[in-house]
C-alpha cells in the first residue's frame, strides 16, 4: 500500500454498492475521499454514477487503482467475489461489512494481510449510522478505518466475538423501530385520529426519548416510572405490552437475530473452505 501522510486523497474501492456500499461511497466522497465503485447490474451502476461517484464493473481494475477496499456484497456473495479479487488485495487495506463472516476467514478467502470489520445500520444513508468498529488498533489502518465509518456517523471499536451481537441489536435495529413506529400509527388510525399527523408525533417523541435518554443518563426504567401515574393512562399500556410479553419477546428478539448473524457466518465460512478446496 502506498504511504498515506494525508488521510484526504486515499483511494477507496466499493466492491458491491448496494445499500450499504452506495451509501458509504457517496459519504466517503463527501468527506474528501477518491471512491470507485463496483456492481454487476446496469441499473446499480447508474444508480452509484448518478450520485457523481464512478462506477464500473471490474472488481479487479477498481482495486488495483485503490488504496482502501470496501467489500460490501450480501454474506452468500462473498465466495464469489473473493474467488475473483483473491490475490489482488495482499497490499490493501480491506475493509468489510459483510455481516457474520470472521476477519480470519476474510483474510483466508481473500488472501489479504490487513483486514477489519465495520457493522453499520442502514441510517448511513442519512449519513447516522452507528458503526462498530474490529480490527488492530495500529494508530495508523485503524485511524483511516475508523475516519472512512466517522464520515456517516458514529464509532466503536469493539472486539470480535461482540460483532454478531451488535449486528441483531444495532444492524437490525431501523427494522425493529421501524415496525413499532407503524404498529403505533396503525392504533392511532384505529381510533380515528389522521396518520400524518401520528407518524410526525411519533417519530418526534422517540427522537427525544432517545435525546432525553442519553442526555440525562437515567435508566430506561426511571423514565418509565416518572410518565407511570398510579391508576393512570400509562399503566394500562404497559399493563398490556407485559401480558402479551413484549419486553421478554424484545430479548428473544436480540437473542436469536445475534444466533443468525453467528450461523450466518458459519455457513458463509463453510462455503469459502469450500471454494478453496475447488476454486471456481
Ligand atoms: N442492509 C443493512 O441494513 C446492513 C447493515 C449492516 C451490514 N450489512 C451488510 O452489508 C452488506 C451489503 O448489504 P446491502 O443491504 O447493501 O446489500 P445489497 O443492497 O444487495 O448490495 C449488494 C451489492 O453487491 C453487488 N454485488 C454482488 N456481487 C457482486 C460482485 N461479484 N461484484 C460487484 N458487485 C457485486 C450487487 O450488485 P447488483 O445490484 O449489480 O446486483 C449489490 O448492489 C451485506 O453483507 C450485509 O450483511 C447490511
Amino acid at each position: 500500500m502506498r504511504l498515506i501522510a494525508d488521510l484526504n486523497g486515499i483511494r477507496v474501492a466499493v466492491l458491491g454498492a448496494g445499500r450499504i456500499g452506495s451509501s458509504l461511497a457517496w459519504a466517503l466522497r463527501k468527506c474528501g475521499f477518491e471512491v470507485i465503485a463496483t456492481a454487476r447490474r446496469d441499473e446499480t451502476l447508474e444508480s452509484v454514477r448518478r450520485l457523481g461517484i464512478t462506477a464500473i464493473r471490474n472488481n479487479r481494475g477498481a482495486v488495483e487503482s485503490s488504496d482502501v477496499v470496501v467489500i460490501s456484497v450480501k454474506p452468500y456473495q462473498l465466495p464469489h467475489l473473493a474467488s475473483e479479487v483473491r490475490g489482488f488485495v495482499n497490499d490493501k487495506l480491506v475493509v468489510s461489512v459483510v455481516a457474520g463472516v470472521r476477519r480470519a476467514t476474510l483474510e483466508r478467502a481473500l488472501q489479504a494481510n490487513t483486514v477489519y470489520r465495520a457493522m453499520p445500520n442502514i441510517n448511513i444513508r442519512i449519513g447516522m449510522s452507528a458503526t462498530a468498529l474490529s480490527g488492530v488498533i495500529d494508530g495508523v489502518n485503524s485511524n483511516i478505518v475508523e475516519k472512512m465509518f466517522k464520515c456517516a456517523g458514529t464509532t466503536y471499536w469493539v472486539p470480535e466475538e461482540w460483532l454478531d451481537v451488535w449486528t441483531a441489536l444495532v444492524g437490525s435495529l431501523p427494522a425493529y423501530v421501524a415496525v413499532i413506529v407503524d404498529s403505533l400509527v396503525l392504533g392511532a388510525i384505529s381510533m380515528g385520529f389522521p396518520r400524518d399527523l401520528a407518524t410526525k408525533a411519533v417519530l418526534d417523541t422517540i427522537k427525544a426519548t432517545a435525546e432525553h435518554l442519553s442526555l440525562r443518563t437515567v435508566h430506561p426504567a426511571e423514565l418509565r416510572d416518572e410518565v407511570t401515574t398510579p391508576g393512570g393512562v400509562t399503566i394500562e399500556g404497559l399493563k398490556v405490552l407485559e401480558s402479551r410479553g413484549v419486553p421478554a419477546s424484545m430479548i428473544e428478539v436480540i437473542e436469536k437475530s445475534a444466533m443468525k448473524a453467528e450461523k450466518l457466518g458459519s455457513s458463509i465460512e463453510d462455503l469459502v473452505e469450500k471454494l478453496m478446496k475447488n476454486p471456481i
